[in-house]
């Protein structure tokens, strides 16, 4: 039996340029992992690919193929020539689901370095971030963690210099926000803003030089001012009420906020664990979200526990 820990992320600046003829969007996204995550546990089965989970979301979560975990070791299978795999995964799930997050694509790359272990493959890192890309976009990085900049559809990963740690609060939303939906309404409010085209006329994004200085100089005060997120526009117009849980964010002395990826988790930068602390519980009396997690980062990406 072989239990992998996996971070989530958050995407402390997403840049997003046009709509490419392949559907996906070329990226500047900038991907933060922090210690909120999953825990994926292998054992050798002769059922096939079996799937199970535990957690306060578990019943969001779907066990059939279309669990990145499910996919992730039948593609890892198929890659070594493994006919017939056989695995049990159970998914420990802490990263709010569809939450903007990563969680199902860290649960594909835990699952990845699980079987990979499991079945004794010793599968190359290198060849693990080709099969983990294939997955989605986020995967490759749920393998790599710590702080990265994605390009491509975000798949194309440079590790960035970071230092020290920096203090996060998560308010988690009742419900989801389906990923495709908000890139689709991304561009549609660009198309109606009447500045051009999503699909031809927005300029390929690039990583803030001041967010990269103030991630390498450990500085949470330039990193809280530097926050951008180019879906955030879109997760506001499908879900306004976003809105409130990032005012009474930094209402209770949250240095920024901005919502993680997608959506519609809420992500606050604090100034110290007793400062995330803080917005947490003002985040949990305020009745907008339904729960907020204090964490920190950056962790490494998924390895076995
Ligand atoms: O790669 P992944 O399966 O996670 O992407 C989910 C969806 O998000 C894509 O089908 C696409 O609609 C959108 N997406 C995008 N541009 C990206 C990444 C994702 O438009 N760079």
């Amino acid at each position: 039996m072989i239990t992998v820990r996996v971070p989530a992320k958050v995407n402390v600046q997403l840049g997003v340029g046009g709509l490419r003829a392949d559907g996906f969007h070329d990226l500047a996204n900038v991907f933060f992992a922090v210690a909120l995550g999953d825990e994926v546990t292998a054992t050798e089965s002769s059922e096939g690919v079996t799937l199970s989970c535990s957690g306060p979301d578990a019943d969001a979560v779907p066990l059939d193929d279309s669990n990145l975990a499910a996919r992730a070791a039948r593609l890892l299978a198929a890659h070594h020539g493994i006919a017939d795999p056989g695995v049990h995964l159970h998914i420990a799930k802490a990263i709010p689901v569809a939450g903007g997050m990563a969680g199902g694509s860290a649960d594909g790359a835990a699952a990845l370095v699980a079987c990979d272990a499991l079945w004794k493959l010793e599968t190359p890192f290198e060849t693990l971030l080709e099969l983990a890309a294939e997955l989605g976009s986020d995967v490759p990085f749920a393998l790599l963690g710590g702080v990265a900049l994605g390009r491509g559809r975000g798949e194309i990963l440079e590790p960035l210099p970071v230092e020290g740690t920096f203090h996060w609060v998560f308010a988690v939303a009742d419900g989801g926000l389906s990923t495709p939906a908000v890139f689709r309404e991304c561009d549609r409010l660009r198309d109606e803003a009447g500045t051009g085209s999503a699909a031809t006329d927005v300029p390929t994004p690039d990583a803030d030089p001041a967010l990269l200085a103030a991630l390498a100089d450990g500085d949470a005060v330039g990193l809280a001012a530097a926050l951008a997120n180019d879906l955030q526009p879109a997760a506001l117009s499908l879900r306004p009420a976003l809105a409130d849980t990032l005012r009474a964010g930094t209402d209770a002395g949250a240095l920024g906020a901005l919502v993680s990826g997608s959506g519609p988790t809420c992500a606050f930068l604090a100034k110290d664990a007793d400062g995330a602390a803080a917005v947490a519980a003002a985040l949990r009396a305020s009745g907008t979200c339904r729960t907020a997690h204090a964490t920190y980062g950056p962790v490494p990406g998924a390895a076995v526990a």
